[in-house]
């Protein structure tokens, strides 16, 4: 795992659309992995610019999103699609037939899942895996506990989670419960993984994905059984990394 810190949050932003403009600059057809919340929303503003005044095209790109709250319809204002299509989508030339969210309302949770997963596996796995990562340590929707679900699945969101993204919503009591989320092998299996994350709040999480061990209980530090994992932070998430 290699950490790379920026001084600020626009040049981490900028160098994570670098990174992925070379990928999609090589390889047209790459399979990206996308994450929600306010980390990546830099990210993809400097890929909106670099689409509009330097022609990264991703008319072939396809796309696989981590995660999307359980019961939230696409047209949600808080839903991760409705989020991705007003961050991302509706600016570049994305086919929408390309794009892959989670459903959040799907009839059979089980069976959806295994098609999403199924999907991921057609188009010959992601190739590079954008991921924030929650106080706790989650990526993705793949929260602390005994034991970590390998594949996509409906899971039960932690408190802390709850809290922080309660910001979003009217009130915490309107923060959907649970989620539909990739699973931590899906995103293991990714050939390269960037990480992002900036702002004090998620130093102490960077602190610990340094020095902790492997366990189940951050589930980020899963992430050290990877080649290939690059971790962006800003000066302030970095405040408790060892130089
Ligand atoms: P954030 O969320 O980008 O809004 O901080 C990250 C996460 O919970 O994975």
């Amino acid at each position: 795992m290699q950490f790379q810190t920026f001084d600020t949050y626009e040049a981490l932003s900028k160098a994570a659309a670098v990174a992925i403009a070379e990928e999609v600059r090589a390889n047209p057809r790459a399979v990206l992995g996308l994450a929600t919340g306010s980390t990546p929303l830099g990210l993809y503003r400097e890929l909106i610019r670099l689409h509009r005044e330097e022609g990264l095209s991703f008319a072939q790109v396809k796309t696989f999103n981590l995660d999307e709250y359980y019961g939230l319809a696409p047209d949600h204002s808080q839903s991760y699609h409705h989020f991705m299509w007003e961050n991302l989508f509706s600016h570049i030339d994305i086919s929408k037939e390309n794009i892959n969210i989670p459903s959040g309302t799907p009839d059979d949770v089980d069976a959806y899942c295994r098609a999403y997963d199924a999907r991921i596996n057609e188009v010959g796995g992601i190739d590079l895996q954008i991921l924030g990562i929650g106080t706790n340590g989650h990526i993705g929707f793949n929260e602390p506990g005994e034991e970590l679900t390998p594949r996509c699945h409906r899971v039960q969101l932690a408190e802390a989670t709850i809290e922080a993204n309660a910001r979003f919503f009217d009130n915490a009591a309107d923060v959907p419960r649970t989620a539909i989320t990739m699973g931590m092998e899906s995103i293991l299996q990714a050939k390269k993984i960037m990480l992002l994350a900036n702002g004090e709040a998620k130093a102490p999480v960077i602190g610990k994905l340094q020095t902790s061990g492997i366990t189940t209980k951050i589930p980020a530090t899963l992430l050290r059984l990877h080649r290939h994992v690059h971790v962006y932070v800003d000066a302030a998430a970095a405040s408790q990394l060892a130089r």
